[in-house]
């Protein structure tokens, strides 16, 4: 998959790093962490997610995540969440990154190829030609995959209260969301980091920082 640290220009954009995993692995509190230590040293990043990140975006996530957990076939999830892209992208991602600012995404690329094309169904090829135009060039960097048991990611999930239409899909669904992750940080390791999320907040948080810190040298530089 391509990186995209320069525009068709030749100039640099700012970076662009997605945290993703299955549900309750921790991905809100991490990026949340992350972004809390980039500005302690000046660097202010856009917040974001998917589905969502944009108000016509946010609308078409209230569509997706509510009902029964077959409510959406495969196919009309992967059109809804493609359509939320397009505009997220286009009118806050893309924008951000060509005026320097750090974008931190929560969920991306990879959970529609996960949720959609792996573990819906789909495949992988359906889901790239389709998402392609949406993406509009915003390939991420970095992508943080919080890797944890299922069991454990569920259990975490239902203690915070009433889970979405995906949460309470079965377990066989969520077992192969978790291994569709791993597939694909397994045929990208260069852009993928690969964190056990079993551990306390600030350990994760350690460990996410190491990665952002090794593969952004130069841009983290005094
Ligand atoms: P979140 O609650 O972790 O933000 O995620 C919302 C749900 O949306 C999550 O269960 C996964 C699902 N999802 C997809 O199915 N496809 C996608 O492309 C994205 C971004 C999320």
């Amino acid at each position: 998959m391509s990186c995209s640290e320069t525009d068709e220009g030749g100039r640099r954009r700012a970076p662009f790093l997605t945290f993703e995993g299955g549900e309750g692995v921790g991905k809100s509190t991490q990026l949340r962490l992350l972004a809390r230590r980039l500005r302690s040293l000046g660097i202010d990043p856009l917040e974001t997610r998917e589905p969502g990140g944009s108000p016509a975006a946010e609308a078409v996530r209230r569509l997706l995540l509510a009902g029964a957990p077959d409510h959406w076939l495969p196919l009309s999830e992967l059109y809804l969440v493609l359509a939320a892209r397009a505009d997220h992208v286009a009118r806050v991602v893309a924008p951000a990154r060509a005026a320097g600012r750090w974008v931190l995404c929560d969920r991306y690329v990879d959970s529609t190829r996960v949720y959609q094309g792996l573990a819906g169904g789909l495949g992988l090829d359906l889901v790239e030609r389709l998402q392609r135009p949406a993406v509009a060039g915003e390939w991420p960097d970095l992508t943080i995959l919080l890797d944890l048991p299922v069991e454990e990611g569920l259990a975490r999930r239902s203690r915070a209260g009433p889970g979405s239409r995906f949460e309470d899909k079965d377990p066989d669904f969520h077992a192969q969301v978790r291994q569709g992750f791993l597939h694909l940080a397994a045929l990208e390791p260069q852009r993928f980091a690969v964190i056990p999320a079993s551990e306390p907040p600030e350990t994760v948080a350690e460990r996410i920082w190491h990665a952002v810190r090794d593969r952004f040298a130069r841009e983290l530089a005094p």
